[in-house]
């Protein structure tokens, strides 16, 4: 028998530390699902003591899924593990991870605290968090820059005070493979009592590594992987869930561990999760770009054709690649619409949340005949947008393009209930839209990233676009579909000046110090 390697998923906490990455509770629900739809073995739900929002999301994560552990994070501070505790209560099974930093300069500039009181307080964190839970786990933040001496003793008296789950983070991204598998070896080596726990390992992208960096552990001994569908995460990401998850299985002849994970979820959670948070994939990024099962060269598709396993190492359908299924027409009734939601794992807070999304459905499928599983999820995803920040709304757009003439564009909004109209020029019909809205919200913000992708294929299929909005310092994501791309980039443009009317405010764990 293969010893299980956990898959601890931190998309909702690492992967929305990603600036604009933000994600609403009913985006979380939705994505937390999924995950549980994966097998994943733990899901780190968030940090309730960041803010309100968060709490709640924790909360409502941890009242909805039964077979995944639901993880909170918090510092090493008594009402960070406090908030931890409570926004875990009811969940099937919790888990409590706390962290402290341990590498010189965290202590000395980021803490400013000794060695001897960040090992006394890791200490009582743990004690803390063994009130909520025993399923408790602690990591030493920047352990890839720390000296191991001290991690040996800090994670020694962990331990003890009862923590079950070690996780070592290159939090910096900082670690080469081979030095990153040695500290795993050396720990788990050096550490009395290092057979009780389960040793974690949770790396940064910094350098392109933190795939290599988290399975070079693997084998040496770790058995937990902390990872994001698509690497997202702060900066640069954290290691990939995906491509963990599939060298794993792939190389079974080399790693002497496997995961519990359906791997056939793993393309549909890639997307639900792009889809809500607007990171779009890379069409080469390793198993769930769009070319990453595509065989251009003609010598490649001789190969493939005559023989498979010439040039795949991996189906694509393992992967859950060609999910990409007709399910609903113009003709299909409101059941068929809310089992094929049911299906997907989709719940309408109500039966007017789901009479608001037919109805989305039916002006969608006047414009387009063929609706895929992906067209449903990017308009309930706007569904909730729509529900949960309205200041700004779009009520219409008239955008007029022609060769030799000047793109124009007339738009009304209203903004909290009032209508307001204005039209302008621009470069393009997009350009023009845009500053037309911006005339009217004067909101003095920095467009940052404009992207439009399809949803589905072909001409008929729904554009979906990105729109990144920085102001003071603040980053928002705004996302928006239609089968129009200047209609879409408006929704879009409205729906990231709304997050930023919003003010959510939250704090970083890793910014804060104790
Ligand atoms: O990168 C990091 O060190 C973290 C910890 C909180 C585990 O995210
Ligand atoms: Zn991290």
């Amino acid at each position: 028998m293969k010893q299980r390697l956990i898959i601890f998923d931190t998309t909702l906490r690492d992967g929305e530390q990603s600036p604009g990455a933000s994600m609403t509770r009913e985006e979380k629900v939705r994505i937390a699902k999924q995950l549980e739809r994966m097998r994943v073995d733990v899901i780190e739900a968030g940090f309730p003591a960041a803010s309100n929002g968060d709490f709640e999301s924790v909360q409502a994560v941890a009242k909805t899924i039964k077979d995944s552990t639901v993880c909170a994070l918090a510092r090493a501070i008594e009402a960070d593990v406090e908030r931890a505790g409570t926004a875990l209560k009811g969940a099937a099974v919790a888990r409590v991870h706390t962290f402290i930093a341990t590498s010189p300069i965290h202590m000395q500039k980021k803490l400013r605290m000794s060695p001897e009181q960040v090992l006394e307080q890791a200490v009582k964190a743990v004690q803390w968090a063994r009130k909520y839970t025993d399923d408790v786990e602690f990591s030493p933040e920047d352990a890839g820059r720390s000296e191991v001496d001290f991690l040996c003793r800090v994670l020694e008296a962990v331990i003890k005070a009862g923590a079950k789950t070690l996780n070592i983070p290159d939090t910096v991204g900082y670690n080469v493979p081979d030095q990153f598998g040695k500290l795993i070896r050396q720990l788990r080596e050096r550490i009395p009592n290092s057979d009780k726990v389960v040793f974690s390992v949770h790396c940064h992208n910094d350098l392109g590594l933190a795939v290599a960096n988290s399975l070079s552990a693997v084998l040496q001994g770790a058995r937990q992987v902390e990872c994001t569908i698509n690497g997202l995460g702060e900066r640069a990401g954290n290691a990939a869930l995906e491509e963990i998850v599939m060298t794993v299985r792939t190389r079974q002849d080399i790693f002497p561990c496997d995961t519990r994970i359906d791997t056939t979820q793993i393309v549909p959670a890639s997307r639900l999760v792009a889809g809500i948070t607007g990171f779009t994939v890379q069409p080469n990024k390793a198993i769930v770009g769009a070319n990453a099962f595509a065989h251009e060269s003609g010598i490649h598709q001789d190969g493939v054709l005559k023989h498979r396993e010439t040039y795949e190492i991996m189906r694509a359908e393992d992967v859950g690649w060609g999910a990409n299924k007709l399910v609903l027409g113009k003709h299909s009734g409101r059941n068929a619409f809310k089992n094929r939601l049911m299906e997907l794992g989709i719940e309408l807070e109500s039966e007017e949340a789901v009479n608001a999304a037919f109805v989305r459905f039916k002006e969608l499928a006047d414009k387009k005949h063929e609706i895929f599983d992906e067209d449903l999820q990017a308009l309930v995803s706007q569904e909730a947008a729509a529900h949960v920040q309205e200041h700004y709304k779009l009520v219409s757009l008239k955008a007029h393009s022609e060769t030799g003439k000047q793109p124009y564009a007339s738009v009304v909004i209203t903004e909290a209930g009032k209508e307001r109209r204005a039209e302008s020029n621009g470069s393009g019909p997009v350009d023009a839209s845009f500053k037309a809205i911006e005339s009217i919200v004067k909101s003095g913000t920095e467009l940052q990233l404009f992207s439009v992708n399809n949803i589905t294929t072909g001409t008929e299929s729904q554009g979906e676009v990105t729109v990144r909005l920085q102001k003071g310092g603040r980053i928002v994501n705004g996302l928006g579909a239609d089968t129009d791309i200047v209609v879409a980039s408006a929704k879009a443009y409205i729906s990231a000046l709304n997050k930023l009317h919003s003010k959510l405010e939250r704090i970083n764990p890793q910014a804060a110090t104790v």
